[in-house]
């Protein structure tokens, strides 16, 4: 019998996210039965959509909302196989799963989880770290290559917003578009990120969502109009980006985090997808699996060849868990924020004391 420490729910945030919010569990794992492996977690995911299943009921077609008091299930993760029933994930393989925010988990081989992204997959740990597939090469690759896929902005050559663009997914919606040939215009909440934006990520204009009025900043930054919109945020950002789409602009709605912890808001101003003939189209990544290996190859081939920058604020132990995503939410963190549980191979060692990287 294998014990695992797992984060539960204590209470739904009101409506932000505090440490208080969750309580850590030991729980009694069974031994795997055929079709199953152990796996020991060694990194997990930190995600705004949490925030959307914090609640009793999660929105309509999204993952499930954590029921109070259970350990957390369909949470991107990274492990290592411990116990085997299966010769294709044998001891030691390095995998992707859905049981995160853990230290351990029992693992059904063939489970479709989360939409099927998060099925039990093997991976290639020899040319890049084990977290990147919770980045670039795993579900924050495939979110920002699906939604220049859903808006054909995978062509390149026109002029792109990305908010909360020193984030996850907006870093690589950035960068990626920028290497298509696009002009890239990309917004974030500090001037540090702002200035990571230009200088590192070599977007050709960036402002701060907080030093002016959202739409002002962005007719500053694309005097001519923009053609495409990748929305992380909702709110005023939508409405600036209606106000400022040229004719026949795309808008990729990857989600409206403005909105998660409080009423939603906006945009007053849709009859403008009427005028200008607009597409708004809402995706989700785990909808866009038949991308994963295109993405790969082509964000594989860029991050060998020096051109794409995975950055990655990391919270170390277990227990940074919910610290890791009020931070995050609140705009404290720049990339993917990760939590490191344990080190890779070797004996367990017990989560350690909270610190940002
Ligand atoms: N559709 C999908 O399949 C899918 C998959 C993954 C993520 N998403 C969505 O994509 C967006 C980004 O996710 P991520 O994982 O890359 O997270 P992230 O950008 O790494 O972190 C969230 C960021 O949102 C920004 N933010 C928070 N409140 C804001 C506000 N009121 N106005 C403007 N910005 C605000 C903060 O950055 P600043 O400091 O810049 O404000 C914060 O760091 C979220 O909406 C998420 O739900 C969708």
């Amino acid at each position: 019998m294998v014990q695992s420490l797992a984060w539960q729910v204590r209470h739904y945030p009101d409506p932000h996210v505090r440490p208080e919010c969750f309580e850590l569990a030991t729980v009694e794992l069974p031994e795997p039965r055929p079709g199953q492996v152990l796996v020991r977690n060694t990194w997990t995911s930190v995600d705004p959509g949490l925030r959307l299943r914090l609640r009793p009921d999660a929105p309509s077609g999204y993952f499930a909302a954590f029921p109070v008091g259970v350990p957390m299930d369909g949470v991107f993760t990274i492990g290592v196989v411990e116990q085997t029933t299966d010769p294709a994930f044998p001891v030691g393989t390095t995998v992707w799963h859905a049981q995160g925010w853990r230290t351990h988990a029992v693992v059904d081989v063939a489970e479709e989880a989360m939409n099927g992204i998060a099925r039990l997959r093997a991976l290639d740990v020899s040319v890049v770290s084990p977290q990147t597939y919770l980045g670039p090469l795993g579900p924050m690759g495939l979110t920002a290559y699906a939604g220049l896929h859903v808006v054909d902005g995978l062509r390149g050559g026109e002029t792109i917003w990305v908010s909360a663009a020193a984030g996850a997914v907006g870093s690589l919606v950035c960068q990626v578009a920028r290497l298509l040939g696009h002009r890239v215009v990309a917004s974030a909440g500090t001037d540090q990120k702002v200035a990571w934006l230009l200088d590192d990520l070599g977007v050709d204009a960036a402002f701060s969502w907080r030093a002016a009025p959202v739409v002002e900043s962005l007719r500053a930054a694309a005097p001519d109009g923009i053609d495409l919109y990748f929305d992380g945020v909702g709110g005023d950002h939508l409405e600036a980006a209606l106000e400022v789409a040229k004719p026949f602009a795309r808008l990729a709605l990857c989600g409206s985090v403005s909105d998660y912890e409080g009423e939603p808001t906006g945009p007053r101003n849709l009859f403008l997808a009427t005028s200008k003939n607009l597409t708004l189209r809402g995706f989700r990544g785990s909808a866009h699996v038949a991308l994963l290996e295109e993405m790969q190859a082509r964000l594989g081939g860029w991050l060998a060849a020096g051109l794409l920058e995975s950055r990655e604020t990391v919270f170390d132990g277990l227990e940074s868990a919910p610290t890791a995503l009020a931070d995050m939410l609140a705009g404290r963190t720049t990339g993917k924020t990760l939590v490191r549980i344990g080190a890779g191979p070797g004996p367990l060692s017990m989560p350690e004391l909270n610190s940002v990287g």
